[in-house]
């Protein structure tokens, strides 16, 4: 059994690399070519925490693979993090174990490669301004498949609290100077997105984080952080005035986040004005962009077959050049 690490994996695996494993775990998902059982939610009340487990099953790639999170808010008390996870992928020729991967920064890329995927698939060629609204946890993967999908001029970051923003920023325009952007603070998510051409969202928000008016033509939006009823980034406006809305998984879309239910409830989208799921624009039977002036969503909320198949990519490049630790 092969042990990975964030560092190790950072060594062998790119976010390029993370892209064209989303591409394809959206792929196999929508062409129905996995076995993606409910999530189990075990609750500790004692604790007030929750824990997770994320299955799936891959028989193109012969392998399976489970997720385990944890949400354990009084973690922060004891130093410790409040959402541990840990991802195990298994051979699907024999059931065995093969490897133990940091489940936390398996999440991080594959939600940012899910960001990159959609710019690469459906954004304007020529895009230019970048805007970041969140700079939490999942942001750092987030700038990196923007600039990654992209040959971006400058990266706008907007936090609603200023001091993580600015932090933010710093610390990226260090570790991202490979890319030519300019990464840059934003007072406001209005002045972040003006004129931008991609647009991420990537907070806890419950109600909308800017003026959807002011999204320009041709933009392309990633919206990532609503998963939950309550959860709102997206101003409704901007799915009005889009002409095309995607997702990773409708059905998962249309269950968990606000982001899509509430508009729709409110009457304020049909179901109708959805143009269906990415894997089927990366299998080529669903139309992407036809034009520059067309404004395009991308909603993910995550899925399991996104964590398995990167993880399996993972685990291949990491044998190829003998990196983590035997077990
Ligand atoms: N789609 C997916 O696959 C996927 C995967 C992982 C996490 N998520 C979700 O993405 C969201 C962000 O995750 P994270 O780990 O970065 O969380 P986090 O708590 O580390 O960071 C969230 C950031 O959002 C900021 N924020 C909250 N409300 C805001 C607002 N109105 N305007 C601007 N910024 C605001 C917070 O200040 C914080 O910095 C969460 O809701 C998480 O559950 C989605």
């Amino acid at each position: 059994m092969l042990l990975l690490n964030k560092q190790e994996i950072k060594k062998v695996f790119s976010m390029k690399e993370a892209i064209e494993a989303d591409k394809e775990a959206f792929r196999i998902f929508s062409e129905n070519k996995s076995v993606v059982p409910l999530r189990t939610n075990i609750q500790s009340e004692k604790e007030e925490g929750s824990m997770l487990f994320m299955p799936g099953y891959i028989g193109e790639l012969d392998c399976a693979g489970i997720k385990i999170v944890s949400v354990f808010p009084g973690n922060s008390k004891k130093n410790l993090p409040v959402t541990p996870a840990t991802m195990l992928l298994m051979d699907g020729t024999n059931g065995q174990v093969i490897s133990v991967l940091d489940g936390t920064y398996v999440t991080q890329l594959r939600t940012g490669a899910a960001s990159g995927a959609a710019f690469d698939l459906l954004a304007k060629k020529d895009a230019k301004i970048g805007a970041l609204i969140g700079a939490g946890g999942q942001a750092r993967t987030q700038l990196e498949a923007m600039l990654t999908a992209r040959e971006l001029e400058e990266v706008r970051v907007y936090d609603k609290f200023e001091e993580y923003a600015i932090k933010f920023v710093e610390d990226m325009q260090e570790e991202m100077k490979e890319y030519s952007a300019k990464i840059v603070f934003a007072k406001t998510a209005d002045e972040a997105i003006d004129n931008a051409d991609l647009i991420i969202t990537v907070t806890t928000a419950n109600e909308p984080v800017f003026d959807g008016t002011k999204v320009k033509k041709g933009a392309t939006l990633s919206c990532v952080g609503s998963y939950q009823y309550h959860m709102q980034e997206l101003d409704p406006v901007v799915l009005q005035n889009a002409s095309k809305i995607y997702f990773e998984s409708q059905d998962a879309v249309l269950s968990e986040s606000g982001d899509i239910i509430k508009p729709l409830e409110q009457g304020l989208i049909k179901k109708e004005d959805f143009t269906g799921e990415l894997g089927n624009v990366v299998n080529g039977t669903l139309v992407g962009r036809e034009n520059d002036d067309e404004i395009i969503v991308f909603k993910t909320v995550g899925i399991s077959v996104q964590d398995i198949v990167t993880a399996q990519k993972i685990y291949d490049k990491a044998i190829q050049e003998k990196v983590g630790l035997q077990w």
